[in-house]
């Protein structure tokens, strides 16, 4: 199986993402014979081999059920063991844009961490480009080639434990982009630059601190990078949730106290403030009011779809700093 190229059939040995419900995803290796216990129950592997990806499964009980997805950059992104901070979906489009990342391109990160934005990048450029991705944790490094080779990736990436500040990246200038996200980024800049090839290349650099962009942006300039540039990405996701709410009843205003329209036969318009004022409190050309007061009680209550924003969105604030080095002159 491979995270870069998608199939079907769910078989023995996939890596597969179960998806439970909202921000409760799990990764799971389907083994013959084993069963993934969940709080709604217990889902025997066996049910999921031969099935189509995307197959919702219900527990032995019957009360669960879970749908077993294809594993996909962005999934492992939510799901992935930490062993550093790292890059959420928003960061990593922006970077996969500005950094101009397609099949075929030759790209050059560093460190790789717990290679979030590693298995982004190799999905992007794959199945002609390549990956050179550099980290100096030596169990990080081999944690992060161990998941390249499982996940069928490590034909279109190449990790190597090094630290690239002091002994650079070691390669020819190949590179049609550099990703940094190092806690001394300026102090690989110059090696970056060594690594882009004579055409011309873009940079990005992530740092979560703004005095590090400072140091980047002066060092990228020093180095005779133009189009020096800091954005910090922000998304907002909202939740789809039924609640339950009083029934709204509407009218439109005709500018007299003539109802045009009502939602409801039985309606019962009541006026903002005092019950007894029959003066007109109209302040738009439809008035929405709320029937389900206390006098008409819970029971006029509907359930609606509503959207609200999520309380928590994973992420870490961070400032993306991107730069073009400039074919060489002749
Ligand atoms: C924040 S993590 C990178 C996370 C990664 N971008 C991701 O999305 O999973 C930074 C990594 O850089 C590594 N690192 C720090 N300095 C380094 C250096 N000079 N050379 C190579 N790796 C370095 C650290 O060990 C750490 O694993």
């Amino acid at each position: 199986m491979s995270f870069i190229k998608y199939k079907r059939i769910i078989e023995e040995g996939d890596i597969v993402i179960v998806f439970l419900g909202h921000q409760r995803l799990h990764v799971v290796t389907v083994t013959r014979g084993r069963v993934f216990q969940a709080k709604f129950g217990i889902f025997p592997h066996d049910d999921m081999l031969g099935k189509e990806y995307g197959t919702k499964f219900f527990s032995t009980n019957r009360k669960g059920w879970m749908h077993v997805l294809h594993p996909t950059p962005e999934l492992w992104t939510l799901t992935l063991p930490h062993r550093t901070q790292i890059l959420y979906s928003t960061d990593i489009s922006h970077v996969t844009l500005m950094l101009d990342l397609k099949p075929g391109s030759i790209v050059v990160e560093s460190g790789t961490g717990s290679g979030s934005m590693s298995h982004a990048i190799v999905r992007t450029v794959a199945p002609s480009g390549h990956l050179y991705t550099f980290e100096f944790h030596q169990l990080r490094c081999v944690a992060a080639r161990e998941e390249f080779k499982s996940h069928g990736m490590d034909e279109c990436v190449t990790i190597e434990c090094r630290d690239v500040c002091k002994d650079g990246f070691g390669l020819e200038p190949i590179a049609d982009a550099v990703f940094l996200d190092l806690p001394r980024p300026h102090e690989a800049i110059e090696h970056a630059r060594s690594v882009i090839r004579p055409s011309g290349g873009r940079l990005c650099s992530f740092s979560p601190c703004i005095e590090q962009v400072q140091a980047t942006c002066e060092e990228l300039r020093r180095c005779g990078f133009v189009e020096v540039e800091t954005v910090e990405c922000l998304s907002r996701s909202f939740d789809i949730r039924s609640v339950r709410l009083p029934t709204l009843c509407t009218r439109e205003s005709n500018g007299s106290d003539d109802v045009v329209n009502e939602c409801e036969p039985h309606a019962k318009w009541k006026k903002p403030g005092n019950d007894d004022d029959d003066g007109d409190t109209c302040v738009s050309d439809l008035e929405v009011e709320l029937k389900c007061d206390e006098e008409s009680g819970a029971s006029d209550c509907s359930k609606f779809l509503a959207v609200t924003p999520n309380r928590e969105m994973p992420g870490h604030t961070g400032y993306l700093t991107f730069a073009t080095l400039h074919a060489k002159r002749k």
